[in-house]
C-alpha cells in the first residue's frame, strides 16, 4: 500500500514536529497535519480542547460544494446540520444544485463531549474502499480526523463494511474567555485549502490576522496545510462567502525552494504535503517539500501560503458520470426538489408534539401538514441510504418519500400515510378484529409487492435489493393496496461485472425472512427479496406468521419450510385445505391458492439457483392474480372438486 508507506515517513517527520511543539493553554492548538497519521494519536487530533466559557456554543464550519453534497439539503444530512439554516447563510434553496467548489457555511451546535468539543454527525459507510482516514479527509474535507473517529467508534480500522453506521465526531469550538474579552463571540472552523494564505483567509471573513493566528496558536510565519481546520474568530455571524471572480494569488508568491536554502539563524522546518490527485482511492505524494525559513522574528513577517503544488483540477459538472451521484441530470432534480424540507416546528405541530395520541407504532407518528395525513418517521443520525433511495423512486407500490427535516441528529422522514397500517396487522392481529383479508386482497396485495420489487430489481438505476422484505414493512392505503416501505438497509447492486453480487460480514434481518447464502455467507443478491417475498405469499395465504414456537426450545417451525411438507407427498389437497388461513372460510379457489402456494415454495427453495427471478414470480402473480378478479365465490364448490388430477403430479 502506498499509503502505508506514506504514513511511516510521515511518522518520522511528525516525530520531528512534535520535538518543536511548545503547546500552550491560550488557545486551541492548530493540528499541524497530525491527522494524516492515523496510526498516531496525540490529543491534538482528537479535538478542539473544552478551555471555552461555555460547555457549548452557536459555531460554524465551512465545507466546499462536491457532488454528491452540493445542495443545502445534502450537505445538512453529511454534517447534521440543520439544511434550512445553510440554505438561508448562503441564500440557495434547499435543493438547488450548489456549484462544485462552492464554500458553504454550516451553523451547527457545538459541545464539550468529555476533553474536547465536537459536533456529532453520523455516516453509514457507502463502499468497501471506504477507511477511517478516507471518510474523515475526503468525504468530511477534513472536519473531522481519522483518530477522534476511531476513537469513537467501536469498529476496528480492518471491520469497517458496508452499511455501519459510523459518528463522526466534527471539529469545533466555544471562543475562551479571552476571545469573548476582545469581542469575539463564535469561532468558525474554515477549512483550508490549496493556495490559501492568513491574509486570504482573514479576508474572506473580514477577520485580522493576528486573531486568526491567537486562536490557533500560530506564528505569522506557521505553516499550514491543506484539509485542516484552522480557527476563525468572529464577532457577528458569518454572511455567505463572497469569493471574487479572478482572486489574485496572494502578493509576491513565494519562490519555494526545492533543494534546502540556508539561512543565518534559521531554525529548520520540515514540511511535507501529501497530495492525492483525483477521486481514485491511490495516494499520489507528489512531493516532500523542504523549506527553511527565518525563525526570527522580522518587523513585518510575510504570511507563508500553503505551498502552490499542482492542485487537482476543479472537478467539473459531471453529467454523465454515472457512478457519482449527480443531481443535475433533469429527471434526478425534479424529484430531488420535489422533496419537501420541513422546519422542525412544523413537524412537532403537524404530530401534535410526538403526542402518544399520534403515535403509531414504535417511533412512526401520524401526522397532519395542512390537512394531510402523512406518517413521520423519527430515525436517529444519518438516513440518507433511504433518503437517496426514496427521492429517485416514483412507483405506486412503494411508500413515497414527500419530505424530511433534520433536526439535532435525528432525521424526520415524511411518508404518505397508509391509512390500513401494515399486512401483519391485517393477519396477526392478537386482537380479534371482525374484518379479514379476502381472497383477492390478498393476491392483490402479493401482486402489488412483486410489482414494486420487480421495479427495484430492474427498472432503477442502479438496481436495489430491498433487503428487510417482511410483512410489517408492507402497508396498505386505502383501497388496501400494497406498499412496500422501510427502506433502512436496502442496497445498490451497481458492481455487475462482480457476478451481480455482493458480500458483507454485516448480516441483519429478519428471522424467518433472511435467506440460508445470505445468513450463512453475507451473499446479497436480489434473489434474498425472491425469498422473503415466497414467506410473505405463504403468511397471506396461511394467515400464520413467518415463524412459529419457540426459537430456543428448538420447537421453532419456519413457515419457508413447512410449505414443503405441505406440497410433497400425497394428500396435497386436504393438507393445503389446512394450511390455508380459516378465517377465509374456504372462500378461495383451491386450484388458484395451490399456484400461489406453488410459486411461494419455489421462492423459498433453500438453493438460490432455483429460486425463480423477480420479472418470472411477477409474471406468474399476475396470472393468478386475473384469474381470482374472475372468481367467484359461489362457484368454488363445483371447481374445487374437479381438481384432485393436478395435485397427484
Ligand atoms: C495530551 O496528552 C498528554 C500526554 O500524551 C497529556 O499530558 C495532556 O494532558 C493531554 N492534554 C489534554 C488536553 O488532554
Ligand atoms: C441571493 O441570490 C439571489 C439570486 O440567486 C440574488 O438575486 C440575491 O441578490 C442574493 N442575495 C444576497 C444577499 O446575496
Ligand atoms: C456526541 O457524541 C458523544 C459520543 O460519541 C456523546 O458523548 C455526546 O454526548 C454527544 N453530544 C451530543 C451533543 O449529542
Ligand atoms: C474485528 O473483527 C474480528 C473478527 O470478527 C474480531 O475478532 C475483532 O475483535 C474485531 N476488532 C475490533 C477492534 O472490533
Ligand atoms: C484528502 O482529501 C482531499 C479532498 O478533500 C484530497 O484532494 C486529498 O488528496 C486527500 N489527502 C490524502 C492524503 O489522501
Ligand atoms: C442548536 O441549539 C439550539 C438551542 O439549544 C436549538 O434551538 C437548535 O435547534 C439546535 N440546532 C441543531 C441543528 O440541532
Amino acid at each position: 500500500m502506498k499509503r502505508s508507506r506514506f504514513y511511516y515517513i510521515c511518522s518520522l517527520f511528525l516525530l520531528v514536529l512534535m520535538l518543536k511543539q511548545n503547546p500552550s493553554n491560550a488557545q486551541q492548538a492548530y493540528v499541524n497535519n497530525k491527522q494524516l497519521d492515523c496510526n498516531a494519536d496525540v490529543n491534538i487530533t482528537d479535538g478542539f480542547e473544552c478551555n471555552g466559557v461555555q460547555s457549548s456554543c452557536q459555531s460554524y464550519l465551512t465545507f466546499r460544494s462536491n457532488p454528491p453534497y452540493n445542495s443545502a439539503a445534502s450537505i445538512g444530512l453529511l454534517l447534521g446540520a440543520e439544511p434550512s439554516l445553510i440554505s438561508e447563510i448562503n441564500n440557495y434553496t434547499n435543493f438547488q444544485t450548489i456549484p462544485t467548489n462552492t464554500q458553504i457555511i454550516i451553523p451547527v451546535n457545538c459541545s464539550c463531549s468529555g476533553k474536547y468539543y465536537q459536533h456529532n454527525s453520523t455516516y453509514k459507510l457507502q463502499d468497501a474502499t471506504e477507511t477511517y482516514f478516507i471518510v474523515s479527509n475526503n468525504t468530511y474535507q477534513g472536519l473531522t480526523t481519522c483518530q477522534a473517529m476511531i476513537n469513537q467508534n467501536p469498529y476496528g480500522v480492518k471491520n469497517l463494511s458496508v452499511g455501519l453506521d459510523l459518528k463522526v465526531p466534527l471539529r469545533c469550538a466555544c471562543p475562551t474567555g479571552d476571545q469573548i474579552a476582545s469581542g469575539f463571540n463564535y469561532l468558525l472552523s474554515y477549512m483550508i485549502t490549496w493556495g490559501d494564505d492568513y491574509s486570504a483567509i482573514a479576508k474572506l471573513f473580514g477577520a485580522d490576522v493576528q486573531s486568526i493566528l491567537d486562536a490557533n496558536e500560530l506564528k505569522a510565519d506557521s505553516i499550514i496545510f491543506p484539509f485542516t481546520p484552522l480557527l476563525v474568530p468572529l464577532k457577528n455571524k458569518p454572511g455567505k462567502i463572497q469569493v471574487s471572480q479572478s482572486t489574485p494569488p496572494p502578493e509576491s508568491p513565494p519562490q519555494l525552494p526545492t533543494t534546502p536554502t540556508e539561512h543565518k539563524s534559521s531554525t529548520k522546518k520540515w514540511v511535507f504535503v501529501g497530495v492525492g490527485i483525483g477521486a481514485g482511492v491511490l495516494l499520489l505524494l507528489s512531493a516532500f517539500l523542504i523549506w527553511f525559513f527565518c525563525g526570527s522574528r522580522k518587523a513585518k513577517p510575510q504570511p507563508i501560503p500553503v505551498p502552490p503544488i499542482k492542485r487537482p483540477p476543479p472537478q467539473s459538472h459531471s453529467y454523465s458520470d454515472e457512478k457519482s451521484w449527480s443531481v443535475s441530470t433533469e429527471g434526478v432534480r425534479y424529484a430531488i426538489e420535489s422533496l419537501t424540507v420541513y422546519k422542525f416546528d412544523d413537524i412537532e405541530k403537524a404530530t401534535g408534539f410526538f403526542g402518544e395520541a399520534n403515535k403509531i407504532k414504535g417511533s412512526v407518528y401520524r401526522g397532519s401538514f395542512k390537512g394531510d395525513d402523512a406518517a413521520v418517521k423519527v430515525m436517529r443520525g444519518d438516513v440518507s441510504n433511504e433518503i437517496n433511495l426514496l427521492k429517485r423512486i416514483n412507483h405506486s407500490n412503494i411508500i413515497r418519500l414527500s419530505g424530511f427535516c433534520v433536526h439535532e441528529g435525528n432525521t424526520y422522514l415524511v411518508y404518505e400515510y397508509a391509512e390500513n397500517g401494515s399486512v401483519t396487522d391485517w393477519l396477526h392481529s392478537k386482537y380479534e378484529t371482525s374484518s379479514t383479508l379476502t381472497w383477492k386482497q390478498r393476491v392483490q396485495i402479493a401482486y402489488d409487492v412483486a410489482d414494486a420489487l420487480n421495479y427495484l430489481h430492474n427498472y432503477t438505476n442502479p438496481p436495489y435489493v430491498h433487503k428487510n422484505l417482511k410483512t410489517s414493512n408492507i402497508l396498505l392505503d386505502g383501497n388496501l393496496r400494497g406498499k412496500v416501505s422501510n427502506f433502512g438497509l436496502a442496497r445498490t447492486l451497481e458492481n455487475e461485472d462482480e457476478g451481480g453480487f455482493q458480500l458483507t460480514r454485516h448480516v441483519v434481518g429478519t428471522h424467518g425472512y433472511m435467506a440460508p447464502e445470505y445468513i450463512e455467507n453475507g451473499v446479497i443478491t436480489p434473489k434474498l427479496d425472491v425469498f422473503a417475498f415466497g414467506v410473505v405469499m405463504l403468511e397471506l395465504l396461511s394467515g400464520k406468521e413467518a415463524t412459529a414456537g419457540d426459537r430456543d426450545g428448538g420447537g421453532e417451525e419456519l413457515l419457508s419450510a413447512s410449505i414443503r411438507v405441505v406440497l410433497e407427498g400425497g394428500n396435497v389437497r386436504e393438507k393445503l385445505r389446512s394450511f390455508i388461513d380459516p378465517s377465509l372460510r374456504h372462500e378461495y379457489p383451491l386450484d388458484l391458492a395451490f399456484s400461489m402456494a406453488q410459486l411461494a415454495k419455489n421462492c423459498v427453495a433453500h438453493n438460490i439457483n432455483s429460486r425463480p427471478a423477480i420479472p418470472e414470480v411477477f409474471m406468474t402473480l399476475s396470472k393468478i392474480f386475473s384469474s381470482s378478479l374472475d372468481w367467484d365465490p359461489s362457484d368454488e364448490l363445483q371447481r374445487s372438486s374437479s381438481l384432485t388430477q393436478t395435485y397427484a403430479r
